[in-house]
């Protein structure tokens, strides 16, 4: 077992390189289905998310090879559809992806039900109503879903009740290759769907309007392969940004798209923080003093749910009382009892929660319960008194690259350790 053990009070100070985004990388790993060509993927976070995602496409029968530390060449063309590793897919949200991609280069698919961070009911109901208004057959048992349209997808409008990122991208995936024009109403904004459909696009794809609530996507015959850069993670660059603005200190977050953080930049700002945007790194300057603030999490360009957790630590040693209302997930305050072994004083009522900002926290042995919620408890740590250990921290690794390396050369006393369970046996 590993632990991030953490002696908080020191602020931060440097530079501070922000990495692929992991939500973004995801989708274009498994559209490299749609393609029998090779693709070449640069900027890939080496994350353990995306690990997996090899390892199944690998399973598969995928070639995936590293040519440098960032850039992956992937080749599909022995893949045959339908055999995607039940173990592997059934552990990671992102292998939903495969529904839509198999479907369009194969016309079938075989997907065990996904895993991902538990933080309630994540349902795939919209992705399998848009896959059968495209014409597939899907049915479900307790382990897999099947999804089967032996003549091809034809093109229709779907619109969407909600806004889901997941089910923007399964029917981008599905539309590219099937038969005439899709439209998607309703569709997620989130950069990483304009990251999908610019791939896509350099791959010979039509896809308009990505960015925007409608995408309108005209089938082509085939997919050629490409070379590709995926964006910079804007969650990774917003929880740094968090970690100064508790810590106080001055760091440059770079190779960040400012644009893309500009309601967390905008928050932070209404808490105390100093907060410059450049072309492609912004610099957050804080004395570790922060009002408090109210936040309501929303589909892009809303404040992103994925940050919710680590705004939370903030509210937690922030002047005065704040509150956070969570409208994307039922279920994703589990970690505020670990806040509480802290010293956070927090009142949940689903879907809010709200705060009364404490003088100081303290440090306490707390797990991380979810990718973002492992790294608020580490925010967490780096501004209390004391020592923090944090446990379950595969759950970080998932999608923080080097997480406490990073926090290490901005002057953070953290440091990952290795326990021998059976020491204690
Ligand atoms: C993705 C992100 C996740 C982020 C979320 C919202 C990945 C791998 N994960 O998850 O980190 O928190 O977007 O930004 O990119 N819903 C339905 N039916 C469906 C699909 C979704 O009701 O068929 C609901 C969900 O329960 C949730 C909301 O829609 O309430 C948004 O979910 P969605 O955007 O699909 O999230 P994911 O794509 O799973």
């Amino acid at each position: 077992m590993e632990k991030i053990v953490i002696r908080g009070g020191n602020e931060l100070y440097g530079d501070v390189y922000i990495n692929g985004m992991k939500n973004a990388a995801l989708p274009i790993i498994f559209a490299t289905i749609l393609t029998a060509d090779k693709c070449i993927i640069e900027n890939v976070p080496r994350v353990s998310d995306i690990t997996m995602s090899f390892e199944i496409l690998r399973e598969m029968g995928a070639s995936v090879n590293y040519l440098d530390e960032t850039t992956v060449e992937i080749d599909t063309y022995a893949l045959v559809g339908g055999n995607s590793p039940y173990n592997i897919v059934q552990r990671m949200r992102g292998s939903t992806y495969l529904l839509g991609a198999e479907l369009g280069r194969f016309k079938k698919s075989k997907v065990a039900y996904p895993g991902g961070c538990n933080f309630g009911t994540r349902p795939i109901d919209m992705h399998i109503k848009g896959f059968q208004t495209l014409g597939a057959t899907v049915t479900e048992d307790d382990e897999y879903v099947y999804a089967d349209a032996p003549n091809g997808l034809v093109g229709n409008s779907i619109y969407f009740d909600k806004v889901s990122v997941g089910a923007t991208v399964n029917i981008m995936l599905a539309a590219t290759l099937a038969d005439g024009l899709t439209v998607i109403e309703n569709a997620a904004r989130e950069p990483h769907i304009v990251d999908l459909a610019n791939f896509l696009n350099t791959c010979g794809a039509d896809i308009r309007g990505a960015g925007t609530g409608i995408i309108k996507i005209t089938g082509v015959e085939k997919l050629h392969g490409c070379t590709y850069d995926i964006i910079p993670d804007m969650i990774e660059a917003g929880t740094y940004m968090t970690a100064v603005a508790a810590t106080g200190g001055e760091v440059n977050i770079r190779n960040v798209i400012p644009k893309h953080l500009e309601i967390i930049s905008t928050k932070l700002s209404e808490m105390g923080v100093e907060v410059r945007a450049f072309d492609d790194y912004i610099t957050v300057k804080s004395n570790g003093k922060l009002r408090s603030t109210n936040i309501q999490t929303l589909p892009y360009p809303g404040f992103p749910t994925d940050m919710h957790p680590q705004f939370s630590t903030l509210l937690a040693i922030a002047d005065g009382s704040g509150t956070v209302y969570e409208t994307i997930w039922q279920n994703r305050f589990k970690y505020v009892a670990e806040l509480e072994k802290m010293g956070a004083s927090v009142m949940v009522n689903e879907p809010f929660a709200a705060f009364r900002g404490v003088e100081k926290l303290h440090g306490a042995s707390v797990a991380a319960v979810d990718l973002r919620a492992g790294a608020a408890i580490v925010i967490a740590g780096l501004v209390a008194e004391g020592t923090t250990e944090v446990t379950n921290i595969y759950t970080i690794e998932r999608g923080y690259l080097d997480i406490v390396g990073k926090l290490k050369s901005l002057g953070a006393d953290i440091t990952k350790i290795y326990i021998d369970e059976n020491a204690f046996i």
